[in-house]
């Protein structure tokens, strides 16, 4: 993710109502062969295997960390401990504690810190936040939010470290794609009150990429059935994380359905949105979306968006709201919101283990 961010930072010039200039200074990284990578940058003048003399550059803002999820929170508080503005990565922290120490620290510092999540800056996907906020949609029937990756169906895939609980973490997928699901909710306000969470495991062992095999342990799929309060009215919630999901490589989706409106939009299909009308008759209405995003850009209105520009999208909005810039526009998930991911979390794994419904 390193690199995916750096490349956003190079066609910086694409942005055309972004009045902040990022300008990539340092990497550190523990493998020589990542660092050689930003050979390509000229900017990047300091690369180094050792983070804190990265944290040591008085040149140096603002930090993004990518690392492990076993190592967020000694390198999310060390970048605050250096006076640095943070922008960590999902699932900030390994687990509902940490993410809470982490919180804890951010508070404590008063640096401006945001989590990654980047799939609500396609045109759809603001475009069904909006619809969701301006209501309209009659009684509120249910709700479908979700992340399906296929990266687990190959057997012969080496394990790495997003297999293994110590380092991905027990909740498995729900740290992995959790992040996605349940932020456009918990923007809107969708916050579960109680859910009953389905868990399933991927394959027990995988090749180590080294002629061997090793034990995962990860939850691979999640499915939390949730109840959430909307406009006073209790309404079914369904988060989906999968990394078996048939036919799917990197599918973000939100369905929002009333009585009398609704909205769809998947990556899968990144043009198109529908929109659900009642009227003397029903109809789900078709449009071809084109370059809708929050920040304008120097790519015509009618063409299609794809992961690196909502990846460009995210970083303007970190980088804006930073110097106080959003003017309305859609922000990062914040610290609260990523915490209040783990507490999703935390429930579905207690709902796992005792086959009950937990409440939050
Ligand atoms: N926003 C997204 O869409 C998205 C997508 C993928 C991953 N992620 C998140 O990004 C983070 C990293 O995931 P990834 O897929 O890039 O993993 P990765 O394994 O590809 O990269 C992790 C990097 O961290 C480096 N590293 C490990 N320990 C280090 C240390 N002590 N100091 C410096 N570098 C160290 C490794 O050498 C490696 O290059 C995770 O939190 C993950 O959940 C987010």
């Amino acid at each position: 993710m390193g690199r995916e961010m750096a490349s956003a930072f190079a066609r910086w010039c694409a942005l055309s109502d972004v009045t902040v200039q990022p300008v990539l200074t340092a990497v550190a990284d523990l493998n020589p062969a990542t660092l050689a990578w930003f050979d390509a940058i000229p900017s990047c003048t300091q690369r180094t295997t050792d983070y804190r003399e990265l944290l040591a550059n008085p040149l140096i803002d603002v930090v993004y960390v990518a690392v492990p999820h076993h190592l967020h929170e000694k390198l999310y508080l060390d970048v605050l401990a250096a006076g640095k503005d943070l922008f960590a990565e999902k699932p900030f922290g390994i687990d509902l504690a940490a993410a809470r120490r982490i919180l804890a620290g951010v508070s404590a510092s008063g640096r401006f810190v945001r989590c990654s999540s980047e799939m609500p800056f396609f045109p759809g996907a603001q475009r069904a936040f909006a619809l969701a906020q301006a209501g309209g949609m009659g009684r509120m029937l249910e709700v479908v939010s979700g992340f399906h990756h296929s990266s687990d169906l190959d057997p012969d895939k080496p394990a790495n470290w997003k297999r293994l609980n110590a380092t991905c973490g027990e909740g498995g997928a729900l740290n992995d794609l959790g992040m996605h699901a349940c932020h456009l909710p918990l923007r809107l306000g969708w916050k579960p009150t109680r859910l009953f969470a389905q868990l399933q495991k991927g394959y027990p062992t995988r090749p180590d990429g080294k002629g061997g095999t090793t034990a995962c342990d990860t939850w691979d799929n999640a499915l939390l059935h949730t109840w959430t309060s909307i406009a006073g009215t209790e309404v079914p919630l369904r988060l989906e994380m999968k990394r078996l999901a048939p036919g799917a490589t990197n599918s973000w989706f939100i369905e929002i359905l009333g009585t009398d409106g609704g909205v769809r939009f998947s990556t899968a299909e990144p043009k198109t949105l529908w929109i659900f009308e009642r009227g003397k008759e029903q109809w789900w209405k078709r449009t071809e979306l084109g370059f809708g995003v929050p920040f304008k850009t120097v790519t015509g209105g009618i063409f299609e968006p794809g992961f690196p520009d909502v990846i460009q999208q995210m970083w303007a909005a970190y980088l804006m709201e930073r110097e106080g810039h959003l003017g309305g526009r859609f922000g990062c998930a914040t610290p609260e919101e990523a915490v209040a991911t783990h507490e999703i979390f935390a429930a579905a794994l207690t709902s796992q283990q005792n086959g009950t419904v937990v409440g939050l």
